[in-house]
């Protein structure tokens, strides 16, 4: 008995098979087209895209040696949280769908705030309006785009796409749908107070599942697109965070991960909702039924890193430009980079901030810039840490994961800049992996998410934060902290 799981990410939609005992089978990746930005600060996706990439990752498995659809007993999603997919009654895409990091919705923000009231907006779905989140983008269709909007009859969430896609079904996750600012995350239903609210119909959104339940199964026309066998069950899965929590063994109270992907995201599972009244964390359900988790998010965390590369590493990789920046002095030399170049959520909330490099002197080299990059995203991570502290949540292990666990540097850099031991996994498969577990779940391989997670998950290297690099960065770390506040009438 096989699993897989599939995660449709930002970057690329990658497939994971593993078998009953969570070893890994076979794995693959497959680029999207980078998101269009049509305007700043906008983001924009064709879900087209994410199927394409997600049926060739699917087939690519299919075709590897000894590889049999017949014995993939489910398949489990995870996927980019909060982006918008508008389809019209026929299930055609109407637009490009406006994703996760677009920053365009202020305004809807704004007057949706206002309309509901901030206490309100927090006590019905347990998170302010932020442009990030699902809600505001309908809104801004709906104000900007009469004519598509008029047309359009449901809106998914980007796994839900691809969802719907295999099996036909519109369905999703309480953990997804906690991104969208239209669930009630408390208990674990759509809000039809803020429905009504906004005047948006319930029968616009998909069904709501638990991570682990099954929603469908794969259609005649999916299995002719990827090989799939008709009939294969497909379980609800999860956001990306949550699902990547799953897949490095994070269900338990008291475990954290430090997760660097194109965004950076701190994540503390919890007994019950706990909300920041400050709106700085987001509140979603877990994908863990009776668990809720807090994630601090960084916009631009390995997106920091890959725009550096993009534009100024004349054709170097990351590892030539990490492995300069391991021999610059801790503290890049009084360097500091805050990573705003998509706006940022945790801890400022705040669309229009820009990123900056600040302290340039004539000794300053790339090598020091990568580093101050590398240095930057972890103080920013550190920022939803120090949150978690303020309300209490317990913080026993801080694993990472992501491409900021692969390298040695950053790996050191975040044990240092939270001042903590932290953690890798064996294999880090990241939220594919989690699905390709849930889906386990879903078909009785393992009882619980818990009994998943114990029998699968194995600790690889413990990192110990390097005492002198700790006082070096915990200064760094309060200057980095005055940049914000010193800027912030800059970019009003
Ligand atoms: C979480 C978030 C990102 C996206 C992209 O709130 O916006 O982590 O899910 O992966």
């Amino acid at each position: 008995m096989n699993f897989l799981g599939i995660d449709v990410g930002t970057g690329g939609s990658r497939a994971v098979l593993i078998d009953a005992e969570g070893t890994l089978l076979a794995s693959a990746t497959v680029e999207h087209q980078p998101f269009a930005s049509p305007e700043i600060g906008w983001a924009e996706q064709d879900a087209r895209d994410w199927w394409r990439a997600a049926a060739t990752a699917i087939r690519q498995i299919l075709t590897e040696e000894n590889i049999v659809a017949d014995e993939i007993a489910a398949v489990g999603l995870s996927g980019q949280m909060h982006g918008a997919v508008f389809l019209d009654e026929c299930g055609e895409v109407l637009r490009p769908s406006i994703i996760w990091c677009d920053q365009r919705t202020g305004e809807q923000c704004s007057k949706l705030t206002e309309k509901i009231g901030a206490e309100k907006l927090i006590e019905l779905v347990s998170n302010p309006a932020l442009p990030n989140f699902t809600l505001t983008k309908m809104l801004w269709l709906r104000e900007n785009e009469p004519e598509i909007w008029n047309r359009t009859r449901s809106v998914l969430l980007p796994k839900d796409y691809v969802r719907f896609r295999l099996t036909g079904d519109k369905a999703t996750d309480v953990s997804d749908a906690s991104g969208t600012l239209m669930l009630d995350v408390r208990n674990r239903k759509w809000s039809s107070e803020i429905l009504a609210g906004v005047e948006m119909s319930e029968s616009l959104l998909p069904t709501l599942y638990e991570s682990a339940e099954i929603t469908g199964i794969v259609s005649a026309e999916c299995a002719a697109a990827t090989g799939l066998k008709v009939g294969t069950p497909v379980v609800a899965g999860a956001g990306d965070n949550a699902a990547g929590a799953v897949g490095m063994g994070i269900v338990r109270v008291g475990a954290v991960s430090a997760t660097i992907g194109t965004s950076g995201v701190v994540f503390a599972v919890t007994e019950k909702p706990s909300i920041d009244l400050k709106g700085r964390i987001h509140t979603f359900c877990h994908a863990a039924p009776s668990r809720w988790h807090v994630t601090g998010v960084t916009q631009a965390a390995g997106l920091s890193l890959r725009w550096f590369r993009d534009n100024f590493a004349d054709g170097e990789s990351y590892d030539e430009l990490v492995a300069a920046a391991a021999k610059i002095s801790v503290g890049a030399d009084g360097l500091l980079w805050t990573p705003y170049l998509m706006g940022e959520r945790t801890p400022h909330v705040d669309s229009l901030v820009r990123a900056s490099l600040i302290g340039l002197t004539a000794i300053h080299t790339k090598a020091h810039v990568v580093r101050a990059i590398l240095e930057g995203v972890a103080f920013s991570l550190r920022d939803a840490i120090e949150i978690f502290k303020e309300l209490k949540i317990p913080i026993e292990t801080v694993k990472l994961g992501g491409g900021g666990a692969q390298s040695k540097l950053w790996q050191q850099i975040q044990a240092d800049v939270y001042a903590q031991m932290v953690e890798t996994n064996a294999a880090e498969e990241g939220a594919a992996y989690g699905a390709a577990l849930l889906a386990g779940v879903g078909v009785g391989n393992w009882k619980t998410i818990n009994e998943a997670c114990d029998e699968t998950i194995r600790v690889a290297e413990k990192i110990t934060p390097n005492d002198e690099s700790v006082k070096i960065l915990n200064r760094r770390y309060r200057a980095y902290q005055t940049i914000y506040p010193s800027l912030r009438s800059i970019f009003q």
